[in-house]
């Protein structure tokens, strides 16, 4: 079986086209990108920065992700066009206990760049390393506002496994349930 680095070294960068036939290139973040990564987070409208955990518009918290990056604890795969980002999917692995065989997955993509195919085309690519790795289980966390990510990563072959009632609040404070959403791979 490949080891991350070996299957990121063969697979990426990768160019694709989108529905449109806008091309696209997929490829890990590099320490180079995080001025382009802040800029990219900032262009993205605040609820749709919910599912992220961290305010990914503070400069102090991208220098931080990019001084930490090791793809081994976390996996960005951003997608570029003409030079700027245009989307970005993580893979959040959980090495040691009793989650190792499983895996988070992360999503944003930019609202001019949606409807296209692209967030199914960057979850595909996490799919795909992760079955690569050998491991059993994907998963990702929705607040029921994010209704078209729920679409999405149901037709992609994730299930509703549980509905936390009232356990995240929105950006106005208000409770809101939080649905954990599981693929099991091959
Ligand atoms: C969810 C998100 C990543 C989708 O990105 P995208 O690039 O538009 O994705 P795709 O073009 O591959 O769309 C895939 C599916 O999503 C659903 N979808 C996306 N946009 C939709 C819309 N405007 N209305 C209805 N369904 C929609 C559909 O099921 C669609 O599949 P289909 O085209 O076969 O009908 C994007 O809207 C986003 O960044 N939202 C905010 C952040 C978020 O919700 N992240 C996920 C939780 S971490």
């Amino acid at each position: 079986m490949d080891t991350l680095s070996e299957i990121l070294i063969k697979t990426y960068p990768k160019s694709i086209s989108l529905e449109d036939g806008t091309p696209v290139t997929l490829r890990p973040l590099l320490k180079v990108d995080g001025a382009a990564l802040l800029e990219y987070f900032g262009s993205l409208p605040p609820e749709d920065r919910l599912c992220l955990k961290e305010d990914v518009t503070d400069p102090k918290v991208i220098e931080n992700w990019i001084y930490e990056l090791d793809y081994d604890t976390v996996l960005p795969l951003i997608a570029l066009h003409n030079g700027n980002i245009v989307g970005d999917a993580t893979l959040h692995f959980n090495p040691i206990g009793w989650t190792k065989h499983q895996a988070e997955v992360r999503l944003t993509t930019s609202s001019q760049y949606r409807v296209r195919g692209l967030g199914t085309l960057l979850v595909q690519n996490l799919i795909d390393i992760a079955t690569r790795l050998g491991l059993e289980q994907i998963s990702i966390e929705i607040p029921p506002v994010l209704d078209k990510a729920f679409y999405l990563f149901e037709k992609m072959g994730f299930k509703e496994v549980a509905n936390l009632k009232g356990f995240v609040r929105d950006l106005q404070g208000t409770e809101s349930d939080l649905v954990l959403m599981i693929k099991y791979l091959p």
